[in-house]
């Protein structure tokens, strides 16, 4: 694979949880110009990405996949000329297999040619999903196309969307920048809907059934926890949530919902570069599960310079105060072999969604948090 691209989590924006096929170069151009008039682009957010849908049905007389003329009448060059022009990159999307997931043609048996054809087009991201992949080997597919980008050239971002089945956080470290660990996430904080690798999952579903792969994610290498739901549905207090855990989970942090139309809790959350801070840190260390006790959910991230992050969930449906005891619980990571003693060293304790300072770690830590709402704080060594 290219070497060098997504040393930390990949931010952006991709079609699929609000628009499905339903796209079209309008719809995409107005989502650049958001990522600029809502501040997004400088929180950090860079990859616009076209997910299933915006091909034609049929290749060309000489096999070449393009782009569907009504949704996209000036072409798939003419669009990433103008997210460019934004100093955004562009993102597509096609599947291992002979055709999409939503049936457009795949790039089984056209790799090379495909790559070459994105390569023309300047795309700088490719979403590479796995339906209709009969008797294909996963580790082997992904490897083919990852072999047909690096031969076209351009450095392009490969994620790997094969929703967890063949483990490839075991296989795909040198193969694409960022693997989909499970099946499509749904806009709800615990529901799922269908089951086995068809199941859609909401949040907490996504976050409980891949928490033992923290080890195989780092710079360059993530684990993809799904496009973000953040607008589209829960409560802000969930959104800020599913958005703090995706960062602490050091997961790609892929926008899905209309920009054009999202209210300004939304973008406060979406734009708030301390969260972002988290999810970005140099060190590329998942976060991992403290604790879990009386409806409270507490996860650590360590981060460059011997700081942390530290998440509390309310699971609850009320809200209630946390009196947190730093000497009583101490902290560290088992996957790095650091333990801090707190009774050594302080750390100051910074909220990360309310920009404020909350003294240090020689008193309790004490907090009212809403149901299904978050404190995330950042604390750094004194
Ligand atoms: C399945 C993927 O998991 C989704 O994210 C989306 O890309 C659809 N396929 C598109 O058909």
């Amino acid at each position: 694979k290219f070497e060098g691209l997504a040393e930390t989590p990949p931010l952006g924006w991709n079609s699929w949880n609000t628009f499905a096929t339903d796209i079209n170069e309008e719809l995409v151009k107005g989502i650049a110009d958001k990522f600029i008039e809502l501040g997004l682009k400088d929180a950090g957010y860079e990859y616009i990405v076209l997910d299933d849908g915006w091909m034609a049905k049929e290749r060309d007389a000489n096999g070449n996949l393009i782009a569907d003329p009504v949704k996209f009448p000036n072409g798939m060059k003419a669009l990433a000329d103008y997210i460019h022009s934004k100093g955004l990159k562009f993102g597509i999307y096609n599947c291992a297999g002979s055709k999409t997931c939503g049936g457009y043609p795949g790039s089984r048996g056209f790799e090379y040619q495909d790559a070459r054809l994105y390569a023309s087009w300047d795309v700088d991201y490719l979403k590479y999903d796995w339906c209709n992949t009969e008797k294909l080997n996963a580790e082997g597919a992904y490897m083919t196309m990852r072999d047909a980008l690096k031969k076209a050239g351009r450095p392009i971002v490969f994620s790997i969307c094969e929703w967890g089945d063949n483990e490839p956080w075991k296989w795909a470290k040198d193969v694409g920048h960022a693997w989909r660990v499970t099946g499509d996430i749904i806009n709800c904080w615990d529901c799922e809907i269908g089951h086995g690798s068809w199941s859609s999952r909401g949040v907490w579903k996504i976050i409980n059934l891949r928490e033992d792969i923290r080890k195989f994610a780092g710079p360059g290498h993530w684990n993809d926890y799904d496009m973000m739901e953040v607008g589209n549905g829960m409560t802000d207090a969930e959104d800020r949530s599913h958005f703090a855990m995706w960062s602490m989970l050091a997961s790609p942090l892929i926008m899905g919902n209309d920009l054009r139309t999202a209210s300004k809790e939304t973008v406060k959350t979406l734009a708030n570069k301390e969260v972002i801070a988290v999810n970005q840190d140099k060190l590329g260390i998942q976060g991992f599960r403290f604790s879990n006790e009386n409806n409270f959910e507490i996860w650590l991230k360590p981060l460059e310079k011997d700081a942390w992050a530290m998440t509390f969930v309310n699971m609850s449906d009320e809200t209630k105060s946390i009196d947190f005891d730093w000497i009583k619980h101490g902290f560290g990571d088992d996957l790095n072999g650091k333990w801090v003693d707190l009774k050594q060293q302080k750390f100051s304790i910074r909220d990360l969604y309310n920009h404020k300072n909350l003294g240090d770690t020689s008193s309790n830590l004490k907090a009212e948090i809403g149901s299904h709402d978050v404190l995330m704080i950042k604390m750094v060594k004194k």
